[in-house]
């Protein structure tokens, strides 16, 4: 008991140069509700990875534990370029660990922390790479429950067309799900509550549109600054999620289309039945929504009428957005971002 104590809750100093598992702790990256993840040294490969210890309370509790080996060698038989590889999962002194891809970068928490609502091109281009990730892995059975902004996880991308690489990572690791059926003790720290799925809460069986809840939830907060409920205690926010109507996005965006409202509406619907099927067929609906809205936004340009004067077609006509309710032809939402959307996001 001392030595899961002190391989886990000691000062996180207290590990850095030790061997836990074949792995050399180098430092802290950071912890959340229930592990602490460090940058370590593979010594068997000579390579850098994540290393994940989890709290030792989650060895004792044994529905997490067949969570945990079933859903690792899952996430890690999933070859997919935007989930973090898993490389390894075990038990030493008590203690579960994952080693994974160390990813350099920042998870998405900080970099909404850091700099604000996402500029609506920036926030597309993460959330179809993370789509992708989670359709792959519903594909394969599985189902993420902990869709949040800390499990997103943003590094340089390969070239200006990507500036950024999200990868999706912690399948299954969610404690959440298990306190909220009644697995784990009353008061325990069970992490954020803003995208939980009204069906997690109320202990019906979940499936992948529990992560389309959760996924949109994150793509509304990205967009929005904030998640799609917010209330003063876990309970009135839990109620939430079951019963109230989440805000229009416009209203905290009015730059925006209102026909994003519909989808989001649908994509945090109380009802699975009536969310999409899928997150990519949400991040769709979403870039159409959007780009209706900006070509709204703006009457037509030189390059509109060139391009239809080379077609032999007439010059496109500018139809008044939807808001534009005054009938005087002027476009009410504000000329589209400047191009602040062009620069990486990524930044440790
Ligand atoms: N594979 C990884 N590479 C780099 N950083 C990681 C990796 N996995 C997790 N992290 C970082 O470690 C921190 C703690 O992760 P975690 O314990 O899962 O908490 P949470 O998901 O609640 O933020 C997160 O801030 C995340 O940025
Ligand atoms: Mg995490």
């Amino acid at each position: 008991m001392a030595r899961e104590t002190s391989l886990f809750s000691g000062r996180p100093s207290e590990l850095i140069g030790r061997q836990v598992a074949g792995y050399r702790i180098e430092r802290e990256i950071g912890r959340g509700g229930m592990a602490v993840v460090y940058r370590a040294r593979d010594l068997r490969l000579e390579r850098t990875v994540a290393l994940k210890l989890l709290a030792p309370e989650l060895a004792r509790n044994d529905t997490f534990r067949r969570r945990f080996t079933h859903e690792s060698r899952a996430a890690a038989a999933i070859d997919h370029p935007h989930i973090v590889p898993v490389f390894e999962a075990g038990e030493t002194d008590g203690v579960l660990y994952i080693a994974m891809r160390y990813v350099a970068g920042s998870d998405l928490r900080h970099l909404l922390d850091q700099q604000g609502p996402l500029p609506p091109p920036t926030a597309l281009r993460i959330a179809a790479q993370v789509a992708s990730a989670l359709d792959a892995a519903h594909e394969n059975g599985l189902v993420h429950r902990d869709v949040k902004p800390g499990n997103i996880l943003v590094a340089r991308g390969t070239d200006s067309d990507h500036p950024e690489h999200a990868y999706l990572t912690d399948f299954g690791l969610t404690k959440k799900s298990l306190s909220l059926t009644g697995f784990t003790t009353v008061g325990q720290f069970v992490g954020t509550l803003d995208y939980v799925a009204p069906e997690q809460i109320s202990g019906k069986p979940v499936d992948a549109r529990c992560d389309v809840y959760g996924f949109a939830g994150v793509v509304y907060e990205c967009l929005a600054m904030r998640p799609p409920f917010q209330r003063d205690d876990d309970m009135a926010l839990l109620w939430a999620h079951q019963y109230d109507e989440p805000p229009p996005l416009t209203e905290a965006r009015p730059d925006l289309d209102p026909a994003v409202d519909a989808v989001f509406a649908s994509a945090l619907a109380k009802s699975p039945d009536d969310r999409q099927d899928s997150c990519l067929a949400f991040v769709a609906e979403l870039r159409a929504a959007v780009a209706g809205g900006s070509r709204a936004a703006h009457p037509p340009t030189q390059v509109d009428v060139d391009v239809a004067q080379l077609r032999g077609t007439p010059a496109p006509q500018h139809h008044p957005g939807p808001r534009d309710a005054t009938g005087a032809g002027r476009p009410l939402a504000p000329p589209p971002e400047p191009p602040a959307w062009a620069h990486p996001v990524y930044r440790r």
